[in-house]
């Protein structure tokens, strides 16, 4: 199979992770910081060695700042639920993922929520945006690079707004971590959600919240956490309090590995690789007839997602053509962000997304290109 399904999840992951993942189930996937046994204690190295790395990579002192969730969705839900109150106002992007809009949506019986616009290209304004600050916002929350078109987010200007006007700032990196540099301390980052199971190579069922801010959000969940045993109130310590329940051990040893992998091969060059398959695709698909890209069109103030969309043939069929004659695997329709399909001008067509990973090659582009001028 050619896997151009990246956005989703990566594939194939680097053969380490796979090892490390294997090494742990058999060797060692004991409870860490529950038991003193030797298995116990090698679980709960492991599983701050990847604290380590991870704090070390987004360029953050404290490891015990990096909590472990389940997925990106699972990390905003912790933030959105634990930062704000009633009355307060929160400010997206219509270029978020239902991630962050459905969970903001679901407070509004108690908070207020504005949407900042995008342009037809997928970017945003900034002028706009701050304009929709109010007296009472509290959280601004952000996708950092589109999960429909690959445009970036301008995050290092909201940042800036957001320090000076005393907002935090939530950063949703399901589609950067890993692709696009990212210095949460120099970028001014108060929360970072981020898949482990993307752009960081690790296995799904892992996911992280890295945490800049002296506001810790209240718990999602509650419960054990092998610290604290007798009292009854959830332990106020990171990354304890956010942390209920057994951590997903082996998921945790291949995202060590997959953070390890990325710092091996460089981030820089990864997002060279990216941007030349993605300069190949965007100029073969200008010269495929009846097909448009959709969002911006050349590699600037972009990543390796691309959309696009066919004049005759709807996107699921062309999706499915590319599955059954090509074996060639793409995403289509809606993309969990309907917003932007409004705003990018997809809203009754949606579109057929590629999205590349490291581990993909020009010469799949190059096939990909050819299956699409045969349709
Ligand atoms: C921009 C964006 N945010 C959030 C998510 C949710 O990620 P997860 O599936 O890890 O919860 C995705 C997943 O595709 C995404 O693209």
């Amino acid at each position: 199979m050619i896997y151009f399904d990246n956005a989703a999840t990566t594939w194939p992951k680097p053969a380490s992770v796979v090892r490390a993942m294997d090494e742990c189930m058999n060797e060692f996937a004991a409870n860490p910081g529950r038991s003193a046994h030797s298995h116990a204690i090698k679980s709960s190295e492991k599983v701050y060695e990847c604290r380590e790395e991870i704090a070390e990579f987004f360029g953050i002192d404290n490891p015990g700042n990096v909590i472990f969730t389940s997925n990106a969705t699972h990390s905003l839900n912790i933030v959105i639920n634990g930062v704000l109150n009633e009355g307060d106002h929160v400010i997206c992007t219509v270029m978020d993922h239902n991630s962050v809009l459905r969970t903001t949506f679901s407070k509004t019986k108690k908070i207020e929520l504005s949407f900042s616009k995008a342009n037809p290209d997928g970017s945003l304004n900034l002028t706009e945006f701050e304009s929709l600050i109010k007296t009472n916002t509290k959280l601004v929350v952000m996708t950092h690079v589109s999960n429909v078109c690959g445009t970036v987010m301008p995050a290092k200007e909201v940042a800036d707004i957001c320090k000076k006007r005393n907002i935090l700032f939530l950063l949703d990196a399901s589609q950067s971590a890993g692709i696009v540099p990212i210095n949460i301390t120099e970028m001014g980052i108060d929360y970072l959600a981020a898949p482990g199971h993307k752009g960081l190579y690790g296995p799904m069922g892992t996911g992280i919240l890295v945490i800049n801010s002296k506001v810790i959000p209240k718990p999602l969940i509650f419960g054990g956490t092998g610290s604290y045993s007798k009292e009854l109130s959830q332990p106020f310590e990171l990354p304890d309090r956010l942390e209920s329940g057994t951590l997903n051990v082996p998921g945790i040893c291949g995202l060590l590995e997959g953070v390890r992998f990325i710092k091996a091969v460089g981030i820089q060059q990864i997002s060279k690789h990216e941007k030349e398959l993605t300069s190949w695709l965007l100029d073969g698909l200008e010269e495929t007839k009846n097909i448009s890209v959709v969002g911006k069109k050349n590699t600037v103030g972009r990543t390796g997602v691309v959309s696009f969309v066919h004049s005759s043939m709807d996107c699921t069929a062309v999706s499915a053509y590319l599955d059954s004659e090509f074996a060639i695997a793409t995403r289509s329709m809606y993309h969990c962000a309907y917003p932007s399909h409004v705003a990018l001008g997809t809203k009754d067509s949606g579109t057929v997304r590629v999205s590349f990973s490291l581990f993909n090659t020009i010469p799949q582009v190059k096939l990909l290109l050819y299956a699409l001028s045969k349709i």
